[in-house]
C-alpha cells in the first residue's frame, strides 16, 4: 500500500509518499516561517494562501522523489485537523480532489495522532503499549497508547502548550519568532541555577501541565531587572537557560509519573518541543536510570510534516479500507484525540 500524505495544518507545507513494503519512499517541506516571522506569529490568512501556492509543486516533488506515480497509490491522507481552518482546508480539498481524481480513498488524518505515531517511522520503533508526550506549539499532553487508535488522555496543559511557554518566553527576552529554538540556543550559552524559577504542577498530584505562572514569573524577573537598566546578553542567557530548564524539568518529572502511574516501560516523545537538546538528554538520563527507555522520531520528524501524515494514513487505510469509501471534505479546527477510535 502506498499512499501520498498531505500536511497544511499550521505554518509547514508538506508532501510526503509512504510504502507500507518499502517504508518512507520520499518527504517534501516547504516552511513559511520567513513569510510569519515579521509579525511574530502565524497569520492565517497569509499561512493559507502560501499553502495555495505551495502545495501542488509540493506533491509532484515528493512523487517524483518517491519514484511513483498516482497510478501506483493506494491512497491519499491529508490533515483533517485540529489546525487553523483555512490551512486545513487547503491541504483537504487539495487531498479529496487528487483522490476522487486518480479512484482512490481520501483519509483524513488527526494530527496530534500522526505526531505521537511519528516515532514509529524510525528503525528504532516502540512497540505497543507505551506513554507518548505530546508537546507541541498547541498541545502538551500525556497519552497512553495501547495501539493505534486507542489513546487515553493522561494529562493536558490547564492553559499554556509547552511550545507555546517556550515562544511566550522567548518573546519577553526579546528573541525573534519562532522562538523556541532562538531560547534553546540562547540558554545554551546561559548558565543554569542563577535564577528561581516554579516547577509549575509538578509538586501537585496527577499529570496535568500548567505553564502559564512560569511565563508571568519570568515577566516579572524580566520587568525587575530591566528597571536598573537594559539586560545585559548574559543575563538574558541564564534567564533563557533556567527558563528552559524549568520545563524541561516539569515535562520529565510528569512523564516519569506517567510510566510510573501506567506501568509501562517505553516513553514516546513527539511534537516540535521534543527537539530540545536539553529535554532529549534529560529524559534519555533519568529513564533509563528507572529502567525505562524513551524513543524519539527523528528531529525533523518533531516538527510538522507530510511523512507522519502519510504513514498514519497508511496504517488506517490498510486496517480499516471500507471506513474511507465515502467523498467528504473534513477540516475540524477542534477534534479531541480521545475522540478518534481504533480502526
Ligand atoms: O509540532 P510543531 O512543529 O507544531 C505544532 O503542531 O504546534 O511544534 C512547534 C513548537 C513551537 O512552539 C516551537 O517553538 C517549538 O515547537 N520548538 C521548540 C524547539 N523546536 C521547536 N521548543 C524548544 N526547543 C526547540 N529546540
Ligand atoms: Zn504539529
Amino acid at each position: 500500500m502506498i499512499v501520498l500524505g498531505i500536511e497544511t495544518s499550521c505554518d509547514e507545507t508538506a508532501a510526503a509518499v509512504y510504502d507500507s513494503a518499502h517504508g518512507l519512499r520520499s518527504h517534501c517541506l516547504y516552511s513559511q516561517v520567513a513569510t510569519h516571522a515579521p509579525f511574530g506569529g502565524v497569520v492565517p490568512e497569509l499561512a493559507s494562501r502560501d499553502h495555495i501556492r505551495k502545495l501542488l509543486p509540493l506533491i509532484d516533488a515528493a512523487l517524483a522523489s518517491a519514484g511513483v506515480t498516482p497510478s501506483d497509490l493506494g491512497g491519499v491522507a491529508y490533515t483533517a485537523g485540529p489546525g487553523l481552518v483555512g490551512a486545513l482546508l487547503v491541504g483537504a480539498t487539495v487531498g479529496v480532489g487528487l483522490a476522487l481524481g486518480w479512484g482512490v480513498p481520501a483519509v483524513p488524518v488527526h494530527h496530534m495522532e500522526a505526531h505521537l505515531l511519528a516515532a514509529l517511522l524510525e528503525a528504532e520503533q516502540p512497540a505497543f503499549p507505551f506513554v507518548a508526550l505530546l508537546v507541541s506549539g498547541g498541545h502538551s499532553m500525556l497519552v497512553e497508547v495501547a495501539g493505534l487508535g486507542r489513546y487515553r488522555i493522561l494529562g493536558e496543559t490547564l492553559d499554556d502548550a509547552a511550545g507555546e511557554a517556550f515562544d511566550k518566553g522567548a518573546k519577553l527576552l526579546g528573541l525573534p519568532y519562532p522562538g523556541g529554538p532562538e531560547l534553546a540556543r540562547m540558554a545554551e550559552r546561559g548558565r543554569v541555577g542563577q535564577f528561581r524559577f516554579p516547577r509549575p504542577m509538578l509538586k501537585a498530584p496527577g499529570l496535568d501541565f500548567s505553564f502559564s505562572g512560569l511565563k508571568t514569573a519570568l515577566a516579572l524577573r524580566v520587568r525587575d531587572l530591566q528597571a536598573s537598566g537594559a539586560l545585559s546578553e548574559g543575563q538574558r542567557a541564564d534567564l533563557a537557560a533556567d527558563y528552559q530548564q524549568a520545563i524541561v524539568d516539569t515535562l520529565v518529572g510528569k512523564s516519569l509519573r506517567a510510566l510510573e502511574a501506567t506501568g509501562h516501560r517505553r516513553l514516546v516523545v513527539a511534537g516540535g518541543v521534543g527537539a530540545n537538546r536539553v529535554l532529549r538528554e534529560q529524559l534519555r538520563r533519568d529513564l533509563s536510570r528507572s529502567g525505562a527507555t524513551v524513543y524519539y522520531p527523528r528531529i525533523e520528524f518533531c516538527t510538522d510534516n507530510g511523512a507522519m501524515i502519510a504513514y498514519t494514513g497508511c496504517q488506517r487505510l490498510l486496517r480499516a479500507p471500507a471506513a474511507y469509501s465515502s467523498v467528504r471534505v473534513e477540516a475540524r479546527p477542534r477534534w479531541p484525540l480521545d475522540e478518534l477510535t481504533e480502526p
